[in-house]
């Protein structure tokens, strides 16, 4: 490797040299000063020769055998210097002759161009290093700034895309569980608010959900206490009607308190019609309470399904010989269930007497029944009225909901019997359905285990853990 070498006696005061003062500058750290890519770095002796130049060090490697044997090739003699097309005597003279500045700057057009020279004095040697560039290269940029701004631009590309995917990661983050929470909210059925469960770990998240769980016990417990008051005040409403169609009753029979004239018992005749309509609403919103605050009591008692049905068909037979339409009790099999027969019998006196109110007035028929399939009985009730069309069918089991037809004026109701079956139903362990299309009558289905003891346990140990939730 070559060095540049510098080797000097240590003088002291009386005259004696002890010792060598020697250092050397390896040749790299020199190419590495002096490399530019425009324009041309150099440095100069005191006397203004030079001692390293960038064009000159770039032209040849300091590995190589262009150096020769001789140090001489890389730095010139300074009759080598002065004849160098590379150094301009000039500026040689100009920058030895600077002898008072330590730092400054020069211009010459020695070749017609303005260069511009910045330099400065190396103290320890008396050494100049001068960075020549021409004035129009000086103005027009720097490959190197041009390429650094380059570099500084992807840079800040990069670090303003790392910021925006940090965004969005942390936004993500953040608004995720809010909007998760949001549509949790969403899918709450209202009249049976539920706790919803922390998102995650996020703390700030959960303070709001904890809180919507508070708001939320205290509406569900307000909303209890309004469906217990709604409920009293409907049992304190039926209570006077009993009396109300049993005095009805008396009054119409002539052998008890006097005989009425015919407008007199057509009177009473209406009073007590309209006091058993009340009663039948006044039971069925009870129904519709009892089972919306699951207090609906049921029965697990065996159930002669066959005895059911025929005695249903007889009590019937009366309504369906006034409108004129054949009922058909098409049951196959002797069944026998475990379960509550009342229940199911207002179950299927619901859908019966839907149906009496559909059927055409010609022709009218209904046939109905049950068949045995695996651990379950389905019952069926199918007539030839006008069918209800698909998007209808969707809302037909919810409370006080009435097709608003010609037809319907003619049936009376409240839009509460099938609300109330379905309820019974599910209570029962079973499932309702209908199947109709428009124009092609409608078929009833439920289903009902044939043991409710076994049913009702499972879904007794579901509900204490819903509660524990
Ligand atoms: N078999 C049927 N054919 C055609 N439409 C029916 C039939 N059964 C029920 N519907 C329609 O479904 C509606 C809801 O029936 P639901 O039994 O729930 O109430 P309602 O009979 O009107 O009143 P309520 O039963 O409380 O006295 C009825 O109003 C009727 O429009
Ligand atoms: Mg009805």
């Amino acid at each position: 490797r070559w060095v540049f070498a510098y080797t000097t006696p240590i003088v002291l005061n009386d005259g004696s040299k002890p010792a060598f003062y020697h250092f050397e500058i390896p040749l790299k750290a020199f190419q590495d000063i002096t490399k530019v890519d425009e324009g041309r770095a150099y440095v100069i002796d005191s006397g203004g020769y030079l001692v390293a130049d960038s064009s000159h060090v770039y032209n040849q490697s300091l590995n190589s055998a262009a150096f020769g044997q001789s140090p001489k090739d890389f730095f010139p003699s300074i009759s080598t210097i002065s004849t160098s097309p590379e150094f301009n005597e000039d500026i040689r003279n100009m920058l030895a002759s600077n002898n008072s500045t330590n730092i400054g700057h020069v211009t010459y057009s020695g070749d017609g161009e303005l260069h511009y020279i910045v330099f400065k004095r190396l103290p320890m040697f008396d050494w100049i290093l001068a960075y020549e560039k021409p004035y129009s290269l000086m103005m027009s940029g720097n490959y190197n700034l041009d390429n650094l701004a380059v570099t500084l631009f992807v840079i800040s590309l990069g670090v303003i895309a790392g910021g925006l995917i940090a965004i969005y990661v942390l936004s993500d983050r953040i608004t995720r569980p809010i909007i998760d929470f949001a549509r949790k909210c969403r899918n709450q059925d209202v009249s049976n608010l539920q706790r919803i469960n922390p998102i995650g770990k996020d703390k700030e998240i959960n303070q709001v959900i904890y809180a919507f769980n508070d708001m939320m016990e205290r509406v569900n417990a307000i909303e209890k206490q309004k469906e217990e008051f709604a409920s009293m005040v409907t049992h304190e409403l039926k209570s006077p009607l009993t009396p109300i169609i049993g005095w009805c009753q008396t009054l119409k029979n002539p052998k008890l308190i006097g005989q009425l004239n015919s407008k007199q018992l057509n009177a009473v005749d209406v009073i007590q019609r309209n006091a058993k309509r009340l009663l039948q609403l006044v039971g069925d919103i009870l129904d519709v309470q009892k089972l919306d605050l699951n207090r609906m009591k049921f029965d697990s008692q065996s159930v002669d399904v066959d005895e059911l049905l025929n005695y249903m068909y007889n009590n019937l037979q009366n309504v369906m010989d006034q409108k004129n339409i054949k009922q058909i009790n098409s049951t196959k099999e002797q069944l026998t269930i475990r379960s509550d027969r009342n229940r199911i019998e207002q179950v299927l006196n619901n859908l019966i007497l839907n149906a009496v109110d559909f059927v055409p007035s010609e022709g009218g028929k209904i046939e109905y029944g049950a068949q045995s399939k695996g651990d379950e009985v389905i019952f069926y009730v199918k007539d030839n009225g006008p069918g209800i069309s698909p998007e209808k069918q969707k809302k037909l089991f919810h409370k006080f909901y009435q097709i608003d037809t010609s037809v319907t004026r003619k049936h009376g109701g409240s839009g509460l019997g099938l609300a109330i079956s379905k309820g019974i139903i599910e209570s029962l362990g079973g499932k309702i359905w209908i199947e109709s299309e428009l124009g092609r009558g409608a078929s009833f289905y439920f289903t009902i285990p044939k043991d409710r003891t076994k049913t009702t346990m499972s879904e007794k140990v579901i509900d204490i853990k819903e509660t524990a939730k």
